[in-house]
């Protein structure tokens, strides 16, 4: 790192990594634009962290970030299977992955191109890549991404609001076939260990059970509160289920294990698990949907256009400032940024306070927990 602290940077690179949400595309606008504005060279590595490990590389222009505020996905590419600390280079006979330390060759592509800094656009798991480049001197500005809205350090992901939206126009659907046919339908969402997703899903559309992994469910209070709609005249029932969800005194319900991910666990099942224990418990014909993938896609909402454009913009200052090893986060309403280790390995979990929790309750939305 050729730069002292107070330089401004000649040369940064810039990576996504992780799964992709929407808004990643608005960030690389905003760094790219902002950064050819003060002639600083942008290089873009492909395929997030692999694209570092494998010099795959380029130089992003004014043209290649053209009209793609409101593009999903993200036009670097991304990968989820490459921490280069502990990267799983090929596999043995049984299977099993040998895995490397490619630290120093990520170094070595550093210095190859220049580069005095990194800005790491990603959720924990990118973060936490991202430390090895750290302790070795290369500043590493991160942006934090994520539908699961888990960060810590920050209120809010970009990514959040349109899965959010995504998935409340889906239950807003499934509502009125379930209200057609007299049915329960329980919806799976994402958020991993998190139940942001579908907490504000939820509350966004009505739905009756919340189900998140922070509060355990009990499948007999689910019943019961179906039960009682059907007592109250109401036909149908809507469950919104994060994926993360477990019954008290169980565990999460495992869909794969991808054994040379970072993160290898990926939840899934647990809507269709639901539905077949409310229907035997409550003889209310029961069905189950898995939004999946369609949460991560599409275009950004407005929100996230902004937010992500904003948190492209702050992490240009942070370097024109000479700051180091930051992540731009946003804290009671206000854009600022914190040590980015601060970010690294940890989640960010719906705390039993949060005041959504009382407004769910406040319109009967029921937690699976009897707590009325
Ligand atoms: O972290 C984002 C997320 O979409 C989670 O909500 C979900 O559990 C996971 O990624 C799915 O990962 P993959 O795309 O690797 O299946």
């Amino acid at each position: 790192m050729p730069n002292t602290p107070h330089t401004p940077p000649a040369r940064i690179g810039l990576l996504t990594g992780g799964g992709d949400c929407p808004g990643l595309n608005a960030v690389i606008r905003a760094v790219v634009k902002e950064a050819i504005f003060h002639d600083i060279a942008v290089v873009g590595f492909e395929d997030g962290f692999l694209g570092l490990i494998e010099d795959r590389t380029r130089n992003l222009t004014i043209d290649d970030v053209s009209n793609i505020l409101t593009q999903g996905g993200t036009i670097l590419g991304s990968s989820n299977k490459a921490d280069p600390g502990n990267y799983p280079s090929r596999q043995n006979p049984d299977g099993s992955w040998v895995y490397e330390d490619r630290t120093q060759q990520c170094m070595d592509v550093i210095g190859r191109h220049g580069l005095d800094a990194l800005v790491v656009v990603g959720g924990d798991g990118t973060m936490t890549c991202a430390n090895p480049f750290v302790q070795r001197g290369v500043n590493c500005i991160g942006v934090p991404k994520t539908i699961d809205n888990d960060l810590h350090g920050t209120d809010i992901t970009f990514g959040f609001l349109t899965a959010v939206q995504t998935a409340t126009e889906a239950l807003d659907r499934v509502h009125t076939t379930a209200a057609s046919h007299h049915r329960v339908m329980v919806v799976e969402v994402m958020g991993r260990n998190a139940g942001w997703l579908a907490l504000h899903a939820g509350l966004a559309s009505g739905s009756d059970v919340i189900l998140i992994p922070e509060i355990p469910f009990s499948l007999d209070e689910i019943a019961q509160a179906i039960t009682l709609r059907s007592k109250r005249g109401k036909r149908f029932s809507i469950i919104v289920a994060s994926e993360g969800a477990r019954p008290s005194g169980g565990e999460q319900i495992v869909d794969r294990v991808i054994e040379n991910s970072p993160d290898p666990i990926r939840l899934g099942g647990v809507a269709k698990w639901v539905a077949e224990q409310v229907e035997d418990r409550t003889g209310i014909e029961s069905r189950y949907v898995v939004l999946g993938h369609v949460q991560r896609g599409g275009t950004p909402t407005a929100a996230d256009r902004i937010l992500a454009t904003q948190f492209g913009d702050h992490a240009m200052h942070l370097l024109r400032d000479g700051r180091r090893n930051r992540l731009v986060v946003m804290q009671q309403g206000k854009l600022t940024d914190v040590d980015i280790n601060e970010a690294a390995g940890k989640q960010r979990l719906v705390p039993l306070d949060h005041p959504l929790l009382d407004a769910a309750r406040s319109v009967y939305t029921s937690f699976g927990d009897g707590h009325a």
